[in-house]
């Protein structure tokens, strides 16, 4: 914990010590941090930066490519230490808390009072983009993260009914190994095997378990049988992927099911701006399952923006106007519709959705009256960063061989203890 506050507190303090009076930007211009940078995640983005160019907001770009952003993150503490912060960055869950902690997020709070965000964003979000009583940040969207992406042309070669619980997912995956089909297209990068990791627990242990283990850092639930199950149903996946997995991005593992190479791949419903970007259809060309066995509940990993305090200076005109836009029920639509998430407005139209979309949004409905709209812990919105990536050298390890199935189970409780 001391270790997390020290890094973005001194990042922070860098900035406002050593920030001179802030470089005169143009007016209506903003520089944006990101990872967006596939097919699918760039076609999105490029709806936000017309949104903009159409109010003469100039886009200035700073992407930083790699799935999941750890990179970006990086990048952005370095930034933040130089005195050089950009207008905004894109950011998820805990490390919107630590930034806000460390008092760098500026305040949007008069933006989201004109604009009702309070009455439409959900209040498990609404966790993330508040701090102290102010909005901090401004939801993109709600992406989720137990879904399965399937070739709809191997399943009919598989021939078997869509698979419901983990029996039945193994019985899918066995028949296309037999037939020579990749069963499980996997990137082989730590944050995707915890993404993967975040729906085993989920389908072995149901919500309790997940909230437990995963969020809660219960130790009786991080120890119980139950999750040394889910240890070895983790290495059983590890038996149906294809010996190039390792330091595989994960839109290449969405093109293997696009091109019908393999089955399918457990991924966020990012992997769906991929196939939406390659004019695939659902129905037709690809099936969106929930992880089978995980139905009725949705593990949600939210894209936000933050917007950096620039010495004492209000909020500029075109951080004013991006901070705007991306809440309007126009923009929300058009933009999720393309990346493939949620909106991240509960009030917005499914009209323009195809069958997956419309799905995740109604799921997305069903969770957030049932209470069963959980933070991924893979994607940042379970436990903070530290703990985060405890968890991720654990599940990668167990994944690429380096430690057994005992082994893992073992080490996971004691890497969260010393991460806290
Ligand atoms: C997630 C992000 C998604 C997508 C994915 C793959 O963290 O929320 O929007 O970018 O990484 O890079």
């Amino acid at each position: 914990m001391f270790k997390k506050m020290l890094s973005v507190a001194a990042a922070t303090a860098a900035l406002l010590a050593f920030q001179p009076a802030a470089p005169a930007r143009a007016a209506d211009s903003v520089e944006v941090l990101h990872w967006w940078t596939s097919g699918g995640e760039a076609a999105g983005l490029a709806v936000l930066k017309k949104t903009l160019a159409d109010q003469g907001v100039e886009w200035k770009d700073a992407p930083v490519a790699g799935g999941g952003g750890s990179g970006a993150m990086t990048t952005l503490k370095a930034r933040m230490t130089a005195g050089n912060p950009p207008t905004a960055s894109q950011m998820l869950g805990y490390a919107i808390l630590d930034w806000a902690e460390a008092g760098a997020l500026a305040d949007l709070t008069p933006i989201a009072v004109a604009n009702h965000w309070d009455s439409a964003i959900p209040k498990a979000i609404q966790k993330f983009a508040t701090y102290e009583g102010k909005w901090i940040a401004a939801p993109v969207n709600v992406h989720s993260t137990n879904w399965i992406w399937v070739s709809k042309a191997a399943m009919d070669k598989v021939g078997l009914p869509a698979p419901t619980d983990w029996d039945s997912l193994i019985k899918v995956m066995d028949k296309a190994k037999s037939l020579g089909i990749i069963p499980l297209a996997q990137g082989g990068q730590a944050w995707q095997e915890a993404t993967m990791f975040d729906s085993v627990v989920l389908t072995t242990g149901g919500a309790d378990l997940y909230k437990k283990a995963m969020i809660d850092l219960d130790e009786g639930a991080l120890k119980s049988p139950a999750m040394h199950t889910a240890f070895e149903r983790m290495a059983k996946l590890r038996t149906y992927v294809d010996p190039n997995f390792p330091g595989r991005d994960w839109n290449l593992a969405t093109s293997m099911v696009i091109k019908g190479e393999a089955l399918l791949q457990v991924m966020g419903d990012w992997a769906k701006g991929e196939f939406i970007n390659a004019k695939k259809e659902p129905g037709k060309d690809f099936l969106c399952f929930r992880f089978p066995g995980t139905q009725g509940v949705v593990t949600f990993n939210a894209d936000q923006f933050v917007f950096f305090k620039h010495g004492s200076a209000p909020l500029d005109a075109g951080a004013t106007k991006m901070a705007t836009d991306i809440e309007t029920a126009s923009f929300q639509s058009a933009f999720n519709v393309i990346k493939g998430s949620a909106p991240a407005r509960t009030d917005v139209p499914d009209t323009a959705f195809d069958a997956c979309g419309k799905k995740a949004m109604a799921d997305l409905k069903d969770a957030v009256a049932k209470n069963t709209l959980l933070g991924s812990s893979a994607q940042g919105y379970g436990v903070p960063p530290a703990i985060q990536n405890a968890m991720y050298d654990v599940i990668t390890k167990l994944f690429n061989g380096q430690l057994t199935v005992d082994q893992a189970f073992a080490e996971f409780p004691k890497a969260i203890a010393a991460a806290k």
